[in-house]
């Protein structure tokens, strides 16, 4: 780009914002706006649509990314490897989807000759952080920047200019809700929900339906290998395929309604509505074939890793040198997590069942009050002498100094 305008890649979504921005960031900074749009599941409106918007509202160039089978199997999986809930609920829709669209803009903003990447997103939130420092990370030579936030585009602003400029695209003041939404589910906020005590009304909902009145159960067989869903009932899936198959039947369900309050990046608790039917379902499913596979020690060690690793990818640091290390720990782990896991999905509840696996650690003999019993009931006695060791002689010098445990009186 010798004599030519500089150039910006910005993250489009085809939505109002995005579609002001083109227009908005040429007229502010005089560069030129390439528009990616990364396709991860999210559904709606076809992708060459949302491409030939980008063209009509002003971009030099735009493009789509297909990234669903990236998506789901480098970003999803991995989550799913690691049971990831972050504040044992959300399971990172949002969170696991910049570094994924990151990459794409990183990429674009090398192949149109871009300095500088733009986003949608306010500062106020988590998104912003990890766009910028998922890209920062894969490029530090690049420049971000947020038109929202840093070139004072607010709602009101875009739609006034969308109408002004006859741009194509729906404008209305009253969409309640700020949406985001992929395969591994959706998130949904702002509106009547910023009132914690308002509970969430059925417009809400759109990946799941409503519990109360579910169909009948629906029984499915997941099978894994190493940590990753490869068949249900019998049919070989792809990471993708799993996903959509599960968000489908699980949903029908009303499987994986999430409504909290949340700790953002920020430092702001913010009321939060997500739908993740798919992910929660498989999650699990996964925990428990875990809890078939996994030697105790590992497990119990595990879940602090797994809290610590959906922290981090909350917390924008996917590219982390951090959650690499703990990627290497989490996968060691998923060695032998291979089998299937039987689950009735009913009532917004995902049962598990039955489990199956050739590198169980669950031994019928050794837990057996039958007949065929392996166990050897007398080494118990030994070894719980020696285990309550420490206990007795602390008990026993509290008795010393007066300090001896109170049980009360009477017949004990
Ligand atoms: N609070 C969630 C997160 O930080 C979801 C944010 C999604 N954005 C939205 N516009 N609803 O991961």
């Amino acid at each position: 780009m010798a004599q030519g305008k500089d150039r910006v890649v910005l993250a489009y979504s085809g939505g109002l914002d995005t579609s002001v921005a083109i227009g908005w960031i040429g007229e502010q900074t005089g560069m030129e706006v390439v528009a990616v749009a990364v396709d991860v599941g999210q559904g709606g409106e076809d992708m060459q649509v949302v491409r030939q918007r980008a063209l009509d509202c002003g971009a030099v160039e735009a493009y789509v990314a297909d990234a669903r089978d990236e998506f789901a199997t480098e970003y999803c999986m991995p989550a799913l490897k690691a049971n990831a809930l972050y504040q044992d609920s959300y399971p990172l829709v949002s969170a696991i989807s910049r570094p994924v669209i990151s990459k794409h803009l990183v990429r674009a903003a090398r192949q149109f000759g871009a300095t500088t990447v733009a986003h949608g997103c306010t500062g106020k939130g988590n998104d912003q952080v990890r766009f910028e420092v998922s890209i920062t990370s894969m490029a530090p030579d690049l420049k971000t920047i947020a038109p929202v936030r840093d070139l004072a585009l607010t709602r009101d602003v875009a739609i006034d200019y969308a109408n002004k400029h006859h741009l194509p695209i729906e404008t209305t003041r009253n969409n309640p809700f700020s949406i985001d939404q992929n395969v591994w589910g959706r998130a949904i906020e702002t509106g009547f929900l910023e009132d914690i005590w308002n509970a969430p009304t059925k417009d809400v909902y759109n990946y799941t339906d409503d519990p109360t009145y579910p169909p009948l159960p629906d029984e499915v067989v997941i099978h894994f290998e190493k940590g990753i869903p490869t068949a249900i009932d019998g049919r070989p899936v792809t990471p993708l395929e799993a996903i959509q198959e599960m968000n489908r039947r699980a949903g029908a369900q009303g499987i994986g309604r999430i409504d909290v309050v949340e700790d953002r990046l920020v430092g702001i608790k913010s009321r939060e509505i997500y739908e993740a039917p798919g992910a929660i379902a498989l999650i699990a499913a996964h925990k428990e074939l875990e809890n078939v596979t996994v030697e105790r020690e590992l497990a119990r060690y595990k879940k602090r890793v797994d809290e610590r690793w959906g922290e981090l990818v909350y917390d924008a640091q996917w590219f982390s040198p951090l959650k690499k290390a703990l990627d290497a720990f989490i996968e060691d782990t998923q060695e032998y997590v291979t089998g299937d896991i039987r689950m009735t999905l009913h009532g917004g509840r995902a049962t598990v069942t039955g489990r199956r696996s050739e590198s169980s650690l669950y031994d019928f003999n050794l837990a057996t009050y039958e007949t065929g019993d392996s166990f050897d009931q007398s080494y118990s006695r030994g070894f719980i002498e020696i285990y309550g060791l420490s206990a007795r002689l602390a008990a026993a010098r509290d008795v010393r100094f007066g300090k001896g445990l109170q049980v009360g009186e009477g017949s004990l």
